[in-house]
This record gives C-alpha cells, structure tokens and sequence, in this order.
C-alpha cells in the first residue's frame, strides 16, 4: 500500500496522549512528517521528555502505524520538547519555578516575591505569575492593585502584556478571576486563568520564571506539572513540628508518577525571631533544626531559613517587598536563597 500522509495523519489521530485527553494530532504534537518510500519519519513535541508518557505515546504511534501499513515499514519518530520546538510564548523562557506549600499562611507567596525580587537584584530577568486562586496576593505586595495588564496584538493573536514593577514582569490570576465569587466558581476557571497567564501573555526572554503556587495539591498544581515543563518546585514550610505532614504531604504529591515536578529543595521560613533593633540576634522560637530535618527526612536540601521580621508583612503590605530593601538582614537571607536557587538549577 502506498503510503499517504493524509493516511499516516488519520493513523495517528487514533493515538491517545493520555495526560491531556486528546488524540496527537488535536494536541498539535505532530511535527516534519516526512515519508519516503516505505519511510515514516516524523517529530512529537512532548510539554517535556523523559517521563513515561513520551515512550508510551511514541510506541503506540509506531504500533498503530506499523498495523496499517505492514511491519516491514520503517518508523522513526524523535520526540522533542515544545521548548525546542520554539513554540509559544514560553519559548523565550530558561526555566519555571514553582514555589509550594502544604498549606496556606505558611509565606509561600512572601518567599516567591522575595525570591523573584533577589533573583532580579542578582542580575537576572525575571517574571512572577500569581496562580493562587485562594487569595492572590502579588497585586498587594507589588502595589499593583490598581492596574490591569495591557493587551498586545502579535502575529495576528492578542497577548496580555504583563505589568512591570522593579523590573519585574508580573501577572496575577487576581487580574483575570473575580475573587468575590464563591470558590465553587472559581475553581475551573482557574485553570484556564492559569493556562492563559502561560500561554497568552508576552513573557519575552525570561532567565526564572516564578509562580506562585495555591497551597496544597489541586488542579492548578495537575495542570502545571502535565502542561508546562517546570524545571523544580521549592517548598516553603515554617518550623512547627505540625507543619511537617503538610511538607510531606506537598513533596509526596510532587514526585508522583503523573507529577513528577523535580523538588529543588526547603525553604524554612519563620525559622527564628530577629528583632528590628537586635539584627544580630537570632531567637530560635519553634525550636531550632526542624527545617534541616525535614529536608532531611525527604532527601532534599534545605535552601535556606528566612527569620521572622516585622518589616515584611509591613513591606508586604506597602507594595515593595523586603528584598528590595538593601540594608536589611532578610534581604541578604533572600539573596542567599536565590543564589542557592541558582546553583542548583545550573549544577
Ligand atoms: N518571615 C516572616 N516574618 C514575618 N511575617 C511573615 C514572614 N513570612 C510571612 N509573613 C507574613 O505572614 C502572612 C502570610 O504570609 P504569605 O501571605 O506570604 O503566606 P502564604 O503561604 O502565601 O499564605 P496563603 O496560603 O494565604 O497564600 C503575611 O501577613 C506575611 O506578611
Ligand atoms: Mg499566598
């Protein structure tokens, strides 16, 4: 049977990828079909390799082909990753970071926006995505509360044009999903606000890309790890001894099979007391080493301690976080952060 395109593509629209619920060809992950005799040659762009899916999908691609038009037929498929493929507007970004955390209050989004802020003072571009459908707070703490991001027309599609404050590229789901409504409604509008501030805002070149994370495990953390290639999550916990089932809980859930978000490591915040006339002085008033040995107890390192300052709820409240303030200790606590942050994704 001669083998024909259309024919190859109606193939292998019977081929599930299971993780996003649609045959390969809907999906768009078919790439450079190119068929030569009794040839098939083709490319399929993955969210990211190396997880089972790529293997599974790849070999359910060649079976259906191979049943079609005789096992004598030669099929090579290459799978790469949509970032090779320079697709979407993610294309320019090096590398997504989540940051987590088993429950709320815990300062997760405290730790992003620091870490965002310590990323960029360290030389770095770097953007901030709210996805906290709970209670989104990166408006608040950047002072942007006010402002609605922008709209751009590029190759024919509108991209929102994210807000820029202190060099920071910012957009929070807050912009996009009314908080007055019940947390029913909420709920499956998220993931879509989600997939929108990813794949319709205009990022440009980004070296971190950091999100902020709901706490617990939910359909934005689904969506997240199945959609997007994240290059790591850091989980954020205080040093009670009550929050460590909540930190296993979060990394347990991250290293499931379909997750699989690499964890770069701990971040103990509220690890000790530092009063504001006393910088020097550290209160270890939960008890001090919980934060190294949770990190231990789950194999990963512990990034750093950030101590309990007033100025950062103050900082928070007034829309320029801490880190931006050079003088004081939390400040170098975050750069510190960030730089251990770096090493890690880079070593
Ligand atoms: N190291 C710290 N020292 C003093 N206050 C802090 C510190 N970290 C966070 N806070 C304060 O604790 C409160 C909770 O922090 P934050 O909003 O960052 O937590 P969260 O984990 O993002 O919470 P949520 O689950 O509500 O999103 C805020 O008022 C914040 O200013
Ligand atoms: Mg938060």
């Amino acid at each position: 049977m001669l083998i024909e395109k259309s024919k190859v593509i109606e193939v292998l629209k019977g081929v599930i990828y299971f993780a996003k619920g649609d045959n390969i060809i809907d999906l768009g992950m078919l790439d450079e079909l190119e068929i030569s005799g009794r040839q098939i040659k083709f490319r399929l762009v993955f969210p990211r390799l190396g997880e089972p899916a790529v293997n599974i999908v790849s070999n359910a691609a060649e079976k259906a082909l191979k049943e079609v038009f005789g096992p004598e037929t030669q099929v090579e498929i290459t799978p790469i990753t949509e970032k090779e493929k320079g697709r979407g507007p993610l294309a320019g970004v090096k590398h997504i970071i989540a940051v987590a955390s088993g429950k709320g209050g815990v300062g997760k989004s405290t730790v992003a926006a620091n870490l965002a802020v310590a990323l960029s003072r360290s030389g770095a571009k770097v953007g901030l995505v709210d996805a906290d459908i709970y209670g989104p707070s990166v408006p608040i703490m950047f002072g942007i509360v006010d402002e609605g991001p922008g709209m751009v027309e590029k190759e024919g599609k509108q991209m929102i044009v994210p807000i820029e404050k202190f060099g920071i590229r910012l957009l929070s789901i807050g912009f996009f999903v009314d908080t007055d409504k019940p947390l029913i409604w909420r709920g499956p509008m998220a993931t879509s606000a989600l997939n929108q501030l990813l794949k319709d805002a205009d990022w440009g070149v980004l070296d971190y890309l950091i999100i902020d994370l709901p706490p617990g495990t939910g359909d934005i953390q689904l969506t997240l790890a199945q959609s997007y290639s994240i290059t790591g999550a850091v989980v954020v916990t205080t040093p009670q001894k009550v929050a460590f089932a909540d930190v296993r809980r979060a990394a347990t859930m991250f290293r499931q099979d379909k997750l699989t978000i690499p964890l770069l490591g701990l971040i103990e915040n509220m690890a000790y007391f530092t009063p504001s006339d006393m910088p020097g002085k550290k209160y270890f008033i939960f008890g001090k080493g919980h934060g190294e040995g949770f990190a231990n107890a789950l194999g990963i390192p512990l990034i750093g301690q950030i101590p309990i300052v007033e100025q950062i709820s103050e900082s928070g409240d007034s829309g320029s976080p801490i880190a931006l303030d050079e003088d004081s200790p939390v400040a170098k606590a975050f750069l510190e952060v960030a730089l251990r942050v770096k090493s890690l994704i880079h070593n």
